[in-house]
């Protein structure tokens, strides 16, 4: 609209300015008949507001209708709190409770669960699906920590559990991955799994600023959280990668084994984005590369080899170009070959459509987001950090001794404080490192991003 306008604007520019036309009536919304599944909402947070808010809007609801499907109609809320002002208009038939037991009768098909965290969580999920009610969460953390105890509930209490919004929110992924990539065999997913610390890290090396700024201002505008360790910790993106690696593979992994920190020389590693510096982009930025929280895994046999952590990457690479709070995915696949996908990954409306299309798909008979996949076991992962690749190698404050010739054999190129090493392993390279009294940082090299 906007591009049009201008286009007209500076086509014509000696119009006559239109007279003003008097404003129109708003426009008024009937309320379709919601003759779709009956909804309980658990947890009245940011994202579950912005679920209310559309299950309660008519004019949301008559799009539904219009484009095919029952409008399901929001009958209970549970939360905590009942007394923040939220800004939604609750109809006095939508019953709200603190004590969400209340809400698992006969007067409910579907519990949507925004609690959050995988304790009180997981047992609303657990009561809710015992009580024979579907479920819809957008709870990463705990499918992807009790995913198989929750996929064995809902099997044995032949109810749906159905959580796309768990995965990159807004994009689409799980049910493609389940569905329309059904007739491939996945070898490798990545991508960068989280805004929160792909939007530090774009601004860190944007702005040259430090890793606290950026946070903090971060936190002030409402990007990252008051609590930002699940983030920055890496704890969110291997969440994903656990529940992406179920329905790729066939199994659950257990999130201790996702390996989250670059490895360290000389000092320890850092979970996350922790370690990442403003002087450490500075080297990668001249040497043409970028950093990036990369998620990966790779089917080999019976095992995943895969890990989260900071990796350098070609800046104009299409994971190096993913910059601010965009997510990104990619499947290499057989015989598809690569397929990506990338959108808004979090935020109360991304995460929204997601989830209201869960219930959609529930109200239209779908089952679990595994769809017909087998019941899965425990899936073996281990790191990807083992075998011989490039390295991005940090040396701070080496200032004009500059290198040794033996670290320098090692280099493909090089700039005055780092280099990006020739293909090999940690531990024969570290080996040539390790007369440096200083601080070395190392970062794994994504080569075919
Ligand atoms: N906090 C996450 C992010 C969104 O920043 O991507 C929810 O997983």
């Amino acid at each position: 609209m906007d591009h049009d306008a201008q286009m007209t604007d500076s086509s014509f520019p000696s119009d006559p300015a239109p007279e003003p036309e008097a404003a129109p009536e708003p426009e008024t919304v009937s309320a379709p008949e919601r003759t779709g599944p009956r909804v309980a909402l658990f947890g009245l947070g940011t994202v579950g507001t912005a679920v209310a808010a559309r299950l309660l809007d008519p004019a949301w609801a008559a799009g539904v209708v219009a484009r095919g499907q029952a409008a399901p109609r929001l009958v209970g809320i549970a939360d905590l709190d009942l007394d923040t002002d939220r800004g939604l208009l609750i109809p006095a038939d939508v019953r709200q409770v603190t004590d969400y037991h209340e809400l698992l009768d006969d007067e409910v098909d579907i519990v949507i669960e925004l609690i959050g965290g995988s304790g009180v969580a997981g047992q609303a999920v657990l009561d809710a699906l015992a009580a024979g009610k579907s479920v819809v969460t957008a709870n990463k953390d705990l499918v992807a920590r009790r995913g198989k105890e929750l996929e064995e509930a809902a099997r044995e209490a032949g109810q749906s559990l159905r959580f796309e919004a768990a995965v990159l929110a807004g994009v689409p992924v799980l049910g493609p991955l389940v569905d329309e990539l059904s007739a491939n065999e996945v070898g490798h997913i990545r991508g960068i799994f989280n805004g929160t610390t792909n939007y530090i890290l774009s601004t860190m090396a944007s702005d040259a600023r430090e890793y606290a700024d950026v946070l903090a201002e971060a936190q002030a505008r409402g990007y990252a959280e008051a609590d930002p360790v699940s983030d920055v910790e890496g704890w969110d993106a291997a969440y994903k990668l656990v529940i992406l690696s179920r329905l790729a593979w066939g199994g659950w992994i257990d999130i201790e084994a996702v390996r989250r920190s670059a490895p360290a020389v000389g000092g320890e590693s850092a979970d996350g984005i922790l370690g990442v510096k403003r002087s450490h982009m500075s080297v990668a930025a001249r040497l043409g590369l970028v950093l990036k929280l990369v998620s990966r895994a790779e089917r080999s046999g019976d095992l995943v080899h895969g890990a989260v952590t900071p990796m350098a990457l070609k800046g104009d690479s299409r994971l190096g170009a993913t910059s601010g709070v965009t997510n990104y995915v990619e499947f290499t696949a057989e015989p598809v070959g690569r397929v990506s996908m990338a959108g808004p990954g979090a935020g109360g409306p991304a995460t929204s459509s997601a989830i209201l299309a869960d219930v959609l798909a529930l109200g239209s008979g779908a089952g679990s987001t595994w769809g017909k996949l087998p019941p899965a076991d425990g899936l073996e992962l281990e790191d990807d950090l083992g075998g011989e690749r490039g390295w991005l190698v940090v040396v701070e404050g080496l200032g004009e001794a500059g290198f040794s010739d033996g670290v320098k054999e090692l280099a493909l190129a090089s700039t005055d404080e780092g280099f990006v090493s020739r293909p090999a392993c940690l531990t024969a390279m570290t080996a040539k490192l390790g007369h440096f009294d200083r601080p070395i940082t190392v970062y794994p090299v994504l080569a075919d991003a």
